[in-house]
């Protein structure tokens, strides 16, 4: 059997209960099974708590469920005491400094998998949507303008046979490849740890430099985490080495994008179109982005179907008892608090 390199965590099972803070509203199976195990403090609000209060209401908890909205920097961290772990609501992790959490032996887990399949269709579908202008379409017959058939009307760019670009090939950058294989797409990729060359081949990839990719694709996909190294990892100078006709997607993480470059790029032309769920500034959205025709955005949904909502849910409650009860979480981030 395993066990942490902080005893903390590997106590025998308590007599009493232990606490947990909720710190946002998430589906009901994940309360109900959390309350089998634990006492259970439950913030059952979208809005979640305040800093202060987030700090008022963690006290004395052994841990805490939180969302990619919860800001959990190493003061925050600094501050805890008796916290064991922290289990986000989300694969992404950005909104935790794991360094300060694992400094302070708090297990933090994630969410992977589950929501893999759900996020790439909805990447596919902002690309659909952008290139075909699906949302263009549904507002002209909406605001009435809708008179005859003609043959430029709203014309947009194909989706098959053209070259897709994938920006990180992860578990989702690889369900990307699997939907636009469908659609007999040429997929290049770039990431910093190139693909298994069974991958590779199974998914028809080209591994190319992020230059290539960017001067060749006719559709580039963001699918890499927030780090120090990928923020604003597509800049003006990115944007202009893409085709006028090229439109980018991203569903991983705003940051990963100059909005502003991105904005001005859209409005002069620079490349064609944009599908985007992820902003800088969560829930501001660049004004400029919002005037254009040729963007499609959403409110960071990418994951959102019912089924992986709940999952999601469930999987985070289960992470946090498992490390209350001694057990390694199945999707521990900092591993090495935990040894075999
Ligand atoms: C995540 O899980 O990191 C997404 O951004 C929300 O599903």
């Amino acid at each position: 059997m395993g066990h942490c390199t902080t005893p903390s965590h590997c106590a025998t099972i308590p007599t009493v209960k232990p606490s947990v803070l909720v710190t946002r509203k998430v589906y009901q199976e994940a309360i109900d099974y959390l309350r089998q195990h634990c006492e259970v403090d439950y913030e059952a609000t979208d809005d979640g708590l305040s800093p202060e209060d987030l700090r008022r209401r963690v006290a004395g908890k052994s841990a805490m469920v939180s969302q990619l909205t919860d800001r959990i920097d190493a003061a925050f961290i600094d501050s805890l005491d008796g916290v064991r772990v922290i289990a986000n609501v989300a694969v992404g992790f950005d909104n935790i400094d794991i360094p300060a959490a694992t400094r302070k032996g708090i297990l933090v887990t994630n969410t992977p998998d589950v929501l893999t399949e759900t996020t790439a269709d909805f990447a596919f579908a902002l690309l659909l949507a952008a290139a075909r202008r699906v949302v263009e379409g549904h507002q002209f017959v909406h605001a009435g303008r809708w008179r005859h058939w003609a043959i430029e009307l709203l014309v947009g760019h194909d989706i098959h046979h053209a070259t897709l670009g994938l920006f990180g090939m992860g578990r989702i950058g690889q369900a990307m490849a699997r939907r636009a294989r469908g659609f007999s797409m040429r997929i290049l990729y770039h990431d910093a740890i190139r693909a298994p060359g069974q991958v590779e081949q199974e998914l028809g990839l080209e591994y190319t430099s992020a230059e290539e990719l960017l001067r060749a694709a006719d559709f580039v996909s963001v699918h890499v985490p927030l780090l120090e190294s990928t923020r604003k990892f597509i800049g003006a100078a990115q944007l202009r080495m893409m085709k006028p006709t090229a439109i980018l997607v991203n569903t991983s993480r705003g940051p990963v994008v100059d909005e502003g470059a991105l904005a001005e790029a859209l409005e002069q032309g620079v490349i064609a179109g944009a599908g985007l769920d992820v902003f800088e500034n969560e829930p501001h959205v660049h004004p400029l982005l919002l005037k254009l025709p040729n963007v499609v955005v959403a409110p960071h949904i990418a994951s959102a179907s019912v089924a992986t909502r709940r999952r999601m849910s469930v999987m985070a409650a289960e992470n946090a008892v498992d490390a209350l009860q001694g057990r390694r979480p199945a999707n521990l981030v900092n591993a090495e608090l935990w040894q075999q």
